[in-house]
């Protein structure tokens, strides 16, 4: 069987209150072996880490505080999470920006976003990166940060080959693709056959963006093989190598 890392997935979410070790283990019957469970507040941190130490081969955690938790304590609420970071953290994360929720907060939003990025730099460690509609302003920092050498992940990309080029600009960059390139006409599905293997990371995103055929319904890390196996046929590739290459990948920017 195949194996596979699914490298943002948040099963500790509340629509998985009733079942989530159940998902966790179907994931790896399903050979997803692996999880990254990126952050997203101080709300749903303890159900995080929870459910991460129940499975302690198989979960990765993170730290950090998503774009759209950000408000006017954001300074604060990184402070406590510099301090409680660890030899475990797999990366810093969610972060980035996020212009489509909402621009109240869009200035904090960005200064958090550099907080984020040169605390993993310090720390050595990788970024994952939430952009929606925030594409210049998230570039504008990783120019500011690039003497640092900032490596990570755009998540859930749905850009241009364009953006993805200006992105490997900024070093080591992977991007994250999800069951997005399985819809039709999704725009990512022509994207993906001109971005390297190299550069890909498998994801999930649940419970959301659901993979065809499960479009509609909650989302899990099991159906991580439904992903792998559209970016192979978009690559004309075998979905063995499609596994191989991005848990190598995986492995390499989470140190895991
Ligand atoms: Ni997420």
């Amino acid at each position: 069987m195949n194996r596979y890392i699914d490298t943002h997935t948040h099963l500790y979410d509340e629509m998985f209150s009733d079942d989530a070790e159940n998902a966790v283990r179907r994931a790896i019957d399903a050979g997803v072996t692996q999880m990254i469970f990126p952050d997203i507040d101080a709300s749903s941190r303890k159900a995080m880490m929870d459910l991460a130490a129940k499975f302690p081969e198989n979960i990765h955690t993170c730290l950090g505080l998503h774009p759209t938790s950000v408000d006017g304590k954001w300074r604060e609420n990184l402070e406590e999470i510099e301090e409680t970071l660890d030899g475990g953290t797999a990366a810093i994360g969610e972060t980035g920006m996020d212009c489509y929720w909402s621009k109240e907060f869009v200035k904090e939003q960005e200064e958090a976003f550099e907080f984020q990025v040169r605390l993993a730099c310090r720390k050595n460690l990788p970024v994952i990166i939430h952009s929606r509609e925030a594409t210049e302003l998230i570039f504008n920092v990783l120019e500011r940060c690039k003497p640092l050498h900032p490596r990570g992940v755009f998540h859930a990309f749905s850009g241009s080959i364009e953006t993805f080029r200006q992105m490997e600009k900024y070093g080591d960059w992977y991007v994250g693709i999800g069951g997005v390139v399985t819809f039709k006409k999704a725009g990512i599905a022509e994207t993906v056959k001109q971005i390297p293997l190299e550069r890909i990371q498998l994801e999930t995103d649940s419970p959301y963006l659901t993979p065809a055929p499960h479009r509609g319904e909650r989302n899990e890390s099991g159906y991580i093989p439904f992903i792998a196996e559209k970016i192979a046929m978009q690559k004309g590739i075998s979905i063995e190598e499609v596994a191989e290459v991005t848990t190598s990948n995986a492995r390499k920017l989470f140190n895991i």
